[in-house]
Order: C-alpha cells, then structure tokens, then sequence
C-alpha cells in the first residue's frame, strides 16, 4: 500500500523545526502532502498564497513532497483525499495535552484506516513557535538558523515594507 501523509499547520511562517519534521516524514512516506490550514483564530503575517509560494520554495529539493491548503474539518480533508497518515510534531510536554486530546478526537472523525503518527521535533527547535519567530524579527532579533533561509529573506522583505 502507498502512503499517503499529511502534515498541517497555519506555518506563519514556517519554521525549522517544521522543516525538519517535513524533512523525516517524507523519508518515511512514499508521499508527503503540506496543507497549510487558513485558521480564522489566528491572525496572520502572510497570506495563504504568500505561505503556499514560500513553502513550495522551501520543499522544492524534496521529491515526494507538495504543497495544498484547506479550510474546515481536519478529518473532512483527510478522508476525503484519501491520506493515511496524519504526522504531527512534538515539541515538549506543553505539546501533549493538547496533541493527545486533538488524536483522540480526530480519530473518531478520520476513516478507519488513517493514524496519527508523532515525530519529535528536534531539541534544537523544540523552544521555538512561528509567533516567537515573528515576535523576535520584528522587534530585530536574530532568528538566523531557526527558520530556513528563502522565509528569512521573505520576513525581511516583508518587514521592509512596512
Ligand atoms: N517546530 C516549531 N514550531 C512548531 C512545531 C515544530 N515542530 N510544531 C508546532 N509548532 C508551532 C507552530 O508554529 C504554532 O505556532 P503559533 O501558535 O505561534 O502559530 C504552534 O506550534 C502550534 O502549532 P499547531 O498545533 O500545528 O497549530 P496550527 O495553528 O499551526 O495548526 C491545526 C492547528 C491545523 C492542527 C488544528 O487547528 C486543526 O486541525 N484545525 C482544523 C479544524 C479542526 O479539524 N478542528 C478539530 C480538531 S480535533
């Protein structure tokens, strides 16, 4: 059997630590989709076509990996394109609760052949979050290294900009 994998998020931006979730899945995956979620909770710092377009860039040396975005249901996305798996990253203890009840609650929506599988983000990003990264560039902190290069150079266009 193909699988088929999905790894989500609103990755406002993207960060290392979910670059090297992605970077591991799809090693372990015969197909990874990204599907950036447009979450009306949060606001954001890039529109979805900016987070689309910046993503693609990123992921462009990873074969197996695309790009998609989506609104509403997790699970209705899941089941309806057929995906296996559902990754998703760990940073901390922090994360568990909330990760533990979201698997239990997805697991009830999701066909019954789609699992959600964790991968522990490595220690080097487990501190770190999109609003950190946002928060520290546009107060003119470093966060060299801790988001991959193409979304710096955006950030920094971006920042100028304004
Ligand atoms: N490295 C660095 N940062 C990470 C990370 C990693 N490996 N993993 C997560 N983070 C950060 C994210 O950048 C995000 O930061 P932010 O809050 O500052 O934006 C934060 O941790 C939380 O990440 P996540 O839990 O993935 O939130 P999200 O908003 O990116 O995605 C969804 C949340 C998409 C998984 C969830 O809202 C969802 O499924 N929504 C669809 C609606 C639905 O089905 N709801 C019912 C669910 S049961």
């Amino acid at each position: 059997m193909r699988t088929k994998a999905l790894y989500t998020g609103s990755f406002d931006p993207l960060t290392n630590g979910h670059f090297n979730i992605i970077e591991r899945a799809a090693k372990l995956y015969d197909e990874l989709t990204i599907g950036i979620i447009v979450n009306p909770s949060k606001r954001s710092m890039f529109s979805l076509e900016e987070r689309v377009d910046m993503i693609r860039e990123t992921v462009r040396g990873l074969d197996n990996v695309k790009v998609d975005c989506f609104s509403g249901l997790l699970a209705d996305y899941v089941n309806e394109n057929g995906f296996n798996v559902v990754v998703r990253g760990l940073r901390a203890a922090m994360d568990f609760e909330y990760e533990i009840q979201m698997a239990h609650m997805n697991a009830r929506l999701f066909n019954e052949t789609v699992e959600t599988v964790f991968l522990m983000t490595d220690p080097k990003y487990s501190f770190i979050s999109s609003s950190m990264m946002k928060e520290v560039h546009s107060l003119g902190g470093s966060i060299e290294g801790l988001v991959p290069d193409e979304i710096l150079k955006r950030m920094n266009r971006s920042a100028g900009n304004k």
